[in-house]
């Protein structure tokens, strides 16, 4: 049987640490993941009336995530969009769609096995692009929040949450098609749905990603 440290040096994790190392990286403030600050119902409520950034004065609701508790597969994507903030239910628009017939493709379907999340909780207006302070407020629920699931493997949707987990500015064409690793999780960064909706040629690249992940999991499955 392998061990942990066999599958990852057979999928060649280990880049992540030389990137922390990198000049100009961020230093990690994602450590001590070991025991979730609070229960689900807190975590919640906690969201449901978060006031930590400036995005609870214009969002409708908070949005937590959706899905299986004890998924081995965790999605995260940036934040909720309009439909999000209405329905309070993450990738519930056309983006969602996407997503869905992505995770189809690998046997996947929201909810069984699978939950997902968003680096922030909160709508950002006009979907403009998180800023760094409301990544920061909102970054202990995501946290917490992969305490409570323990996923086996997470897959990064697009450059905020590929860079808020990994700690780094670096670009999704660089830390894509290998894996990284969060915590001890296998971390597999692609596209975003809402990118892949505008530039359809790189789909094939983020099919390529999700082989990789499944790849991932069966080997993390061993
Ligand atoms: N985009 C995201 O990143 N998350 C959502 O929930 C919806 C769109």
């Amino acid at each position: 049987m392998l061990s942990r440290d066999d599958v990852f040096e057979e999928l060649g994790i280990g880049p992540v640490w030389r990137l922390r190392e990198a000049p100009g990286a961020a230093a990690s403030p994602l450590t001590g993941l070991a025991s979730p600050a609070m229960g689900w119902d807190e975590l919640a409520d906690a969201v449901a009336h978060c006031t930590a950034c400036k995005l609870h004065l214009t969002r409708t609701q908070g949005v937590l995530g959706v899905g299986d508790r004890n998924a081995d597969w965790l999605i995260v994507g940036e934040a909720p969009g309009a439909n999000e903030d209405a329905q309070g239910e993450p990738f519930v628009g056309q983006a969602g769609k996407l997503l869905d017939a992505m995770l189809a493709a690998i046997g996947l379907a929201r909810g069984d096995n699978v939950y997902i999340a968003n680096v922030l909780k909160s709508r950002p207006p006009g979907n403009r692009s998180p800023e760094p302070d409301e990544i920061a407020a909102c970054l202990p629920y995501l946290l917490n929040q992969i305490a409570l699931i323990r996923p086996k493997i997470i897959l990064a949707l697009g450059r905020f949450a590929a860079q808020t987990l990994l700690c780094t500015d670096e670009t999704i064409a660089r830390l894509r098609g290998r894996v990284h690793e969060f915590q001890g999780i296998p971390l597999v960064v692609t596209y975003h749905p809402a990118y892949l909706l505008r530039n359809l040629p790189d789909k094939a690249r983020a099919w390529e990603d999700l082989c990789l992940a499944r790849r991932t999991m069966a080997l993390t499955d061993l």
